[in-house]
């Protein structure tokens, strides 16, 4: 199978280009430098000759795109409708990488693929938007949201709190928010699973299973890098306020992942066992 991969230097999109090849796919990998997602020229033909589109850039910075909404409209719904029609008019799948910031993160149960979408945060908005462009656009889409995610291959909270753990000796870590730490590995290996499945377009849920808060990955963190979980302190949320408002609970459902037969990642604190060498190291 011949994809393309967007946002390819990225932290996610470096271990899915990996992963693909890995299993013997024909992969180009594309990022800023090459093509800039948000010009729709650049973008026409992008797609010929590919089976698959996978877009992994985005504007990331979630509170920088408090006081830039534009910039970050521009990448995460323009962007995404730019490669969308290029997909389509090629006859490729399109995967939307999407995120948990789509939800108000007030619920007290799994979200449903289905569930409102409710962003609270300028990236979040746009992420929506990103989606419904995917679906306008291309048909032939699966719109994957992800969450809480880590990799080797870009700043993520465990490398991030283990240094800070590390220099200072001790750091105030949230309890009240919850979700599902998700290895980029096992995100890119889903990604390749869904296609290879033929699963129907659609919504899907990726994230590890199980839920955990910030404090909860911090410690695990800190036991995978030998350094005492004790350092790790409590805190909420309103003793470290930021720009963008962060979900409460960003626990997503795998009932559609299941519902086609494909298995949703494992339990979030097994697969940080597998992970930890690598992300750490
Ligand atoms: N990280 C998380 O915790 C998390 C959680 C939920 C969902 N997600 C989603 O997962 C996906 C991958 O995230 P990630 O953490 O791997 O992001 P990342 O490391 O920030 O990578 C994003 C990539 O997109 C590129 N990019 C930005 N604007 C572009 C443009 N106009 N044209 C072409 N490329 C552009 C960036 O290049 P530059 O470096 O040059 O800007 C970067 O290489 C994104 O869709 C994100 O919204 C991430």
């Amino acid at each position: 199978m011949r994809w393309l991969v967007t946002g390819a230097a990225g932290m996610l999109g470096t271990d899915l280009v990996a992963v693909l090849r890995g299993r013997g796919h024909d992969v180009v990998g594309i990022d800023r430098d090459s093509v800039d997602i948000t010009d729709p020229e650049a973008c026409v033909g992008l797609a010929d000759h590919f089976d698959v589109v996978v877009n992994c850039a985005a504007f990331t910075a979630v509170d920088a795109a408090e006081s830039d909404e534009p910039a970050a409209f521009a990448v995460n719904a323009v962007g995404a409708a730019n490669l969308a029609r290029a997909a389509h008019r090629s006859g490729a799948r399109m995967v939307q990488i999407s995120t948990d910031y789509v939800f108000d993160g007030t619920a007290v149960a799994p979200y449903a693929e289905t569930a409102p979408l409710v962003p609270r945060s300028a990236y979040g908005r746009t992420k929506a938007a990103g989606e419904w462009a995917v679906r306008a656009e291309c048909p032939d889409h699966l719109v994957v949201r992800t969450a809480w995610l880590y990799g080797a291959h870009g700043p993520c909270f465990p490398s991030t709190i283990v240094r800070v753990l590390r220099e200072r000796g001790g750091a105030d870590v949230v309890v009240d928010q919850v979700g599902q730490p998700t290895w980029t590995v096992d995100l890119a290996d889903l990604v390749e699973r869904l296609v290879r499945a033929d699963a129907p377009a659609g919504t899907y849920h990726g994230t590890s299973s199980g839920q955990t808060s910030w404090y909860g990955f911090a410690r695990a963190a800190a036991a995978a890098a030998g350094v005492d979980p004790a350092a790790v302190r409590e805190t909420t949320s309103e003793g470290f306020v930021r720009p963008a408002p962060r979900p409460a609970y960003s626990v997503l459902g795998h009932g559609a992942l299941r519902s086609v037969g494909v298995d949703p990642i494992g339990e979030w604190a097994a697969r940080w066992r597998a992970a930890a060498p690598e992300v750490l190291g």
